[in-house]
């Protein structure tokens, strides 16, 4: 199965939406998509499917930040996050990447090249 592959392109809050549901994520219909805009975000479809979508938010020249890198459960496991963290890193290359994981997603970003940081702070929502 081709996977394509597009950053920053036109996108809908619905399909949007739709790949958050898929895995059981709720989100603001109404502001995902002035969030993704103000984001780089790569997009991955499979015969003009919405499929999965990663994003960033960078200064471009010191830190950049990873934000919710989604599969839709039937083509996970197939490389398309791995890939589209790829996209990113290479996009903003040369800058400290962070991010948060959820639940049993840490070995996911150790195989995209993170390390566990204990130095790390938030405050959650
Ligand atoms: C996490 C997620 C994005 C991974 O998507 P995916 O397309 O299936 O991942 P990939 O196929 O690119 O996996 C790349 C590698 O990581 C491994 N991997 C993927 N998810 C993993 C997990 N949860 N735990 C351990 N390893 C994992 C794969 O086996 C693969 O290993 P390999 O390179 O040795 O073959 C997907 O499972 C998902 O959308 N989950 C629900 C949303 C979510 O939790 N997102 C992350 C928020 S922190």
């Amino acid at each position: 199965m081709n996977v394509q592959y597009r950053m920053n392109s036109d996108i809908s809050a619905n399909e949007l939406i739709k790949v958050f549901n898929s895995v059981g994520w709720n989100k603001d219909e109404k502001v995902i998509l002035k969030a993704f805009k103000n984001s780089c975000y790569v997009l991955a479809y499979i015969e003009d499917d919405l499929v999965g979508f990663a994003r960033a938010i960078s200064d471009g020249y010191f830190y950049t930040g990873i934000y919710d890198v989604i599969v839709d459960p039937r083509f996970q496991g197939r490389g398309i996050a791995k890939t589209m963290m790829g996209k990113l890193t290479d996009r903003f290359k040369g800058t400290y990447f962070f991010l948060t994981y959820t639940d049993g997603n840490r070995q996911f970003y150790e195989k995209c090249g993170f390390q566990q940081n204990d130095q790390s702070m938030w405050i959650p929502k």
